[in-house]
């Protein structure tokens, strides 16, 4: 089965999903795309020799190469890690229930593309909350409104800092986000 990921940001998520399924002959991850030319899972990407494409908004939004791009390299599954634009219409009719997202908060709290400032962790703090977690989702034409495939907690304590709180629910995803995709990958035909 071959993944494609798309990431924005570090992707240190990406990294992680590579190195669970290194010694898997059956599961690869064939393909990192981004949309951000300076993010650091280009890095990652030559570090690990994984094949990787940055693409510019007009490219996503606006044309088919990405679907086209997807399709030639017979990709099952796609992997949003930390991939912070919404998935066009064209994308999910080519990939219907075989694109999903990690959220790291426990949707539908704390949902929506931005809605809490740069950063989902410091509403959670500064809410008070006493535990958030990680949800993992198929995705739809709504941003982060799929169904709900996995979700995981964590306890919030009244002196965390936002950045305890990242620590934490980037522990969660590290541990669960890769098992989930293995579960997935195993229901296709
Ligand atoms: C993760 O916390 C993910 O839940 C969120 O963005 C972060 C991506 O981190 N969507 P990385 O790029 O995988 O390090």
């Amino acid at each position: 089965k071959k993944i494609a990921v798309f990431a924005s940001g570090s992707g240190s998520n990406a990294e992680n999903i590579f190195n669970y399924f290194k010694n898997n002959d059956k599961v690869t991850i064939s393909l990192i795309l981004t949309n951000n030319p300076t993010a650091g899972v280009i890095e990652r990407a030559n570090r690990l020799n994984i094949p990787f494409v940055v693409f510019d908004k007009n490219a996503f939004k606006n044309t088919n190469e990405i679907v086209k791009l997807l399709q030639e390299n017979n990709i099952d599954l796609v992997v949003l890690a930390g991939f912070l634009w919404l998935i066009p219409e064209n994308l999910i009719e080519a990939f219907p229930n075989k694109i999903v997202n990690i959220h790291p908060a426990l949707l539908p709290k704390y949902g929506g593309k931005g809605m809490f400032g740069d950063n989902v962790h410091k509403a959670v703090v500064e809410h008070k909350e006493t535990e958030t977690g990680i949800t993992i989702h198929f995705v739809n034409q709504h941003y982060d409104e799929g169904k709900v495939i996995f979700q995981a907690k964590c306890k919030v304590l009244p002196t965390d800092t936002f950045e305890e709180v990242a620590s934490k629910i980037h522990a969660l995803e590290y541990e669960h986000f890769p098992k989930v995709i293995a579960d997935l990958l195993l229901t296709f035909s």
